[in-house]
């Protein structure tokens, strides 16, 4: 990370879990533990049904509350889906976009996370956009290629200034859920080549203002290491941000890097 040019992010992805009373049990909870002035924005996403009830329990502390997708468009016949201005009427400023398991499982393509990014940015919002590739893709060497097409497509037609307030999340599918983390180095490699395409897309001063953050089996234990890494600039955490202890120890670690 290199919180010079860029904020670094702590993110927990809570996928499809904890209800409005268990989100409330783990605010009082977490409350204290948390750092005075962690260095780091400190950030929950959840489903939306639940996004009221956290605001209120997380009152008074530092964490923050998001998304977990919305539609591209502003309103209509979606049955189910939530609108970028429907979040921010509501005090939302983070979505995340095209997670891995929104692309498997909901048709989510490049093309609609592009649409998607235009819709979070036009209301306002800042897009956390997920990007990776599976094990198939990496063992037939297709990464890098791969990840450009992604992170080019979800960002076409985004500016320069608009890009600043994109954060990008490396998460290589194999790594999700699994257990099996990204070595720092991998994950390194990637945080920073996708730093490099944002350079030759825009210009420096753009591509260093990105928080580009890793997201796979990112735990108490592996998270250091991983942020220590120059172009790793925070955590997007899906299991381990479920536990109280686990997400503060994330926090702590951020906190120490550079401190
Ligand atoms: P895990 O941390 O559970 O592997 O999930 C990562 C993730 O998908 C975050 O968006």
């Amino acid at each position: 990370m290199n919180r010079k040019y860029r904020k670094t992010i702590i993110a927990g992805n809570w996928k499809m879990n904890k209800t409005a009373s268990e989100t409330a049990a783990f605010a009082n909870e977490i409350k204290p533990m948390l750092p005075k002035n962690p260095g780091c924005e400190m950030l929950l996403c959840m489903p939306a049904v639940n996004i009221p009830a956290a605001q209120k329990a997380f009152k008074g502390s530092k964490i923050r509350i998001g998304a977990e997708t919305m539609h591209y468009e502003a309103s209509g016949a979606f049955t189910g889906e939530v609108a970028a201005g429907m979040l921010t009427d509501i005090g939302v400023k983070y979505v995340i976009i095209g997670h891995s398991e929104r692309r498997q499982y909901y048709g989510e393509t490049d093309l609609t996370v592009n649409k998607k990014v235009r819709a979070a940015l036009d209301a306002g919002l800042t897009p956390i956009v997920c990007v990776g590739e599976s094990l198939e893709q990496r063992e037939l060497g297709v990464t890098d290629e791969l990840l450009a097409y992604q992170v080019m497509t979800a960002l076409s037609g985004v500016s320069s200034q608009e890009l600043r307030h994109v954060v990008i999340a490396y998460e290589p599918i194999w790594a999700i859920g699994t257990g099996k983390t990204a070595t720092s180095e991998q994950a390194q490699e990637v945080c920073g080549n996708i730093r490099t395409l944002l350079r030759k897309s825009n210009d420096a001063r753009t591509a260093r203002a990105v928080s580009i953050l890793y997201g796979g089996s990112m735990n108490a234990k592996n998270a250091a290491e991983l942020l220590r890494m120059p172009d790793i600039d925070g955590g997007l955490i899906g299991g381990a941000s479920l536990k109280t202890a686990d997400f503060v120890t994330i926090i702590e670690a951020a906190a120490a890097v550079e401190a």
